[in-house]
């Protein structure tokens, strides 16, 4: 009887199937906010400092991500090409994060020590110059501009405020340290750094 009330009232059946669908979608994500494992740091990951933050902020705006992913899969696949799979606790401080799906060119998640700063700086010059077959756009104009220090320090402030990312007032006044660094250089830092923690060499 009851079940035949359901069928014949469209509008009742969509708000009971909203409620079973998310039943089994809580049950699946709120374990995660709770887990440490996705919600603490992994072993040797620090929040950003000021010029790796102003660096990372150039690889958004320059849209990288649109090429690049950040997140290593656990298949032998992408462990053998490019280190230990990515774990949660790495991403803590990444907001937002920049997994992706897209990969026109390699993942970067453990790409900072792997080549020089100056083969970095050659490279988003002009991606030819030292892989011939690249089709990556050149950034020249990264090596004119200067970083915005006082901006940084403001977005610092606010992530620290707003998202609660554990900066010092130490970092934050680092950033004024930032006048007069080039683009270049403070993307060039932010991805010297990626995925130099301790998941890396495990
Ligand atoms: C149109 C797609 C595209 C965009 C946009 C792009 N890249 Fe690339 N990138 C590639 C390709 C393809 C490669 C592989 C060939 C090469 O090394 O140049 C690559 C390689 C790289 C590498 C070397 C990775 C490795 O492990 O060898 C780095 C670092 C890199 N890109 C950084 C960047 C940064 C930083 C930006 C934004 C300023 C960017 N890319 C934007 C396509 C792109």
């Amino acid at each position: 009887m009851s079940h035949e009330i359901v069928e014949k009232n469209a509008g009742l059946m969509a708000v009971l199937i909203f409620i079973v669908i998310s039943i089994g979608g809580l049950v699946e994500i709120v374990p995660l906010m709770f887990s440490q494992q996705t919600t603490e740091a992994a072993e040797g990951v620090e929040p950003y400092s000021a010029i790796r933050f102003a660096g990372r902020d150039i690889y958004v705006s320059e849209g990288c991500y649109n090429c690049h992913s950040q997140q290593i899969r656990p298949f032998r696949a992408e462990t053998e090409r490019y280190g230990h799979y990515s774990v949660a606790g790495e991403f803590v401080y990444d907001r937002p994060f920049q997994w992706g799906s897209k990969r026109t060119g390699p993942d970067l998640a453990r790409v900072g020590g792997r080549y020089t700063d100056d083969w970095h700086y050659v490279h988003l010059i002009n991606p030819r110059d030292v892989v011939p077959q690249s089709n990556m756009p050149g950034y020249p104009w990264l090596a004119e501009r200067t970083v915005d220090a006082a901006q940084t320090a403001k977005s610092m402030r606010a992530q620290r405020t707003m998202l609660g990312v554990p900066y010092s007032d130490e970092d934050i006044a680092a950033a004024a340290e930032l006048e007069g660094v080039t683009e270049m250089e403070a993307l060039i830092a932010y991805l010297q750094g990626l995925g130099t923690n301790k998941v890396a060499s495990r």
